[in-house]
């Protein structure tokens, strides 16, 4: 990892800044900076940047904080802000992922039981046969492009089987989904979010075409669950149903993709551990909580404070958040806090602790999608690293220009 240690002239503006592409590039050593000199720091924005594990776990878990922004946040005047909640008041209904309780406990209760570890891990030998199929179509080529020859089509299968979702058009809800968590960037303008609504605009007419099909249809997949469930009556509206199914839809896929590009990185930059897994399949699902750890797909997430609060910052200098004010708990920079993981930076397959990392989030909004992803990116890596024990980097990874949702866009390998 590129090191900014010897650059006092730093302000935490600097520190945390998603416009600098070195920043992009490698967040972690600007992290560093920031939960040494300014733990707690308030950006320009008025936004407190929390990177020490303790605060962001202790926020994510607790209830005085909402994760509705639209509903709780103080309103800004920055254009991007405001048009991000004018977006949110016209838009459909909000999923999960921006619902307090009693709502979200409402909404989360009803697929609960399709992602528990016991139901994913039924889904175990048809995703081992989808990833030894594209393993065989890339041992006769003898090469492969890994995300959007492995990473980015398994989970977008599986996803797509669990709702039972056509997959015909695989290539326009790519990019419908990649469009729509540009929206979830810093960095956004204006422009992506117009972008962004415009993706919805043809993505969410093709959902309504999917349900309607299957209403008359109906299958024992998740989709016809959550569609039965809406024709009950009052627990989801169909407003609720739809924003759900594109809210799976695009968790399941856009996620899940960098865990296994950013992990298969990861181990071939620390080929001594990528052997240590080959030759031990009992490390399975430590090793995946480790690359989930160490570089995980989703850096940061976002909480509306609803009591006053109080955290230490620069100099344990108190930062004080007034009901309405946003935190920004940044995942990536909690999982390389050295008082909880020893030696943060390194890789450690057989880390005893590594479970402990926040890359899926804590409390009630923890990622409701975790046994599966976690099972998809044991199955996926550790099958193509035990196939191809001589797997290669070829060229240089291409970091996409994202800093929510952190991963390569590519990664060449040559397998012999
Ligand atoms: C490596 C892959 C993944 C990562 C790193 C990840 C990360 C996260 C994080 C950090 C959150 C919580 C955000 C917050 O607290 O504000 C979350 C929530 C969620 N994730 Fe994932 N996710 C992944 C894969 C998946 C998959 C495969 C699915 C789907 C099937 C999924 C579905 C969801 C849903 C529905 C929520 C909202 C849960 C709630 O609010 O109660 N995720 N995810």
């Amino acid at each position: 990892m590129s090191t900014i240690g010897d650059r006092d002239d730093l302000a935490p503006e600097r520190l945390w800044d998603p416009f600098d592409p070195a920043f992009r590039a490698d967040p972690y050593p600007y992290y560093d900076r920031l939960r040494t000199e300014a733990p707690a720091w308030r950006n320009p924005l008025g936004t407190v940047v929390l990177t020490r594990y303790d605060d962001v776990a202790r926020t994510l878990r607790s209830n005085d904080f909402s994760r509705d922004v639209e509903a709780n946040a103080t309103p800004s005047d920055d254009p991007v802000a405001m048009r991000r909640r004018q977006r949110r008041a016209n838009g459909s209904a909000k999923t999960i992922l921006n619902l307090d309780p009693p709502d979200h406990t409402r909404l989360r209760r009803l697929v609960t039981q399709a992602f528990t570890p016991t139901a994913i891990n039924r889904l175990r030998p048809r995703i081992e046969a989808m990833v030894d199929e594209v393993l065989d179509r890339a041992a006769d080529t003898g090469s492969m492009e890994l995300i959007d020859e492995l990473a980015f089509p398994v989970p977008f299968q599986v996803i797509s089987e669990l709702l039972d979702m056509p997959t015909e058009r695989g290539d326009e809800l790519r990019d419908w989904s990649q469009t729509l968590t540009a929206a979830l960037e810093p960095t956004a303008t204006i422009e992506t979010l117009d972008a962004a609504d415009a993706a919805i605009g043809q993505l969410a007419p093709y959902m309504w075409e999917v349900i309607e099909e299957r209403r008359r249809r109906p299958g024992d997949d998740v989709l016809s669950g959550l569609i039965a469930v809406e024709e009950e009556g009052d627990r989801l509206s169909p407003a609720e149903l739809i924003s759900f199914v594109i809210l799976l839809y695009v968790a399941g896929h856009e996620t899940t993709v960098n865990l296994i590009g950013n992990g298969t990185l990861a181990l071939l930059r620390n080929p001594d551990e990528l052997v240590r897994w080959r030759d031990d399949p009992g490390l399975d699902e430590r090793a995946v909580d480790e690359l989930l750890r160490y570089d995980g797909p989703v850096q940061h997430t976002v909480r509306v404070a609803m009591v006053p609060t109080v955290y230490a910052g620069a100099a344990g200098e108190p930062v004080e958040v007034a009901p309405g004010g946003t935190v920004l708990t940044v995942l990536g920079a909690a999982n390389h806090d050295p008082t909880v993981f020893a030696d943060p930076h390194a890789l450690r397959l057989d880390r005893p602790n590594a479970n402990r990392h926040l890359a899926f989030s804590a409390g009630i909004h923890y990622c409701l999608g975790a046994s599966l992803a976690k099972l998809e990116a044991a199955v996926a890596i550790g099958r193509l690293i035990r196939r191809f024990p001589d797997l290669e980097l070829t060229g240089e990874p291409h970091w996409r220009d994202r800093i929510t949702i952190r991963g390569v866009d590519r990664l060449h390998l040559a397998l012999s």
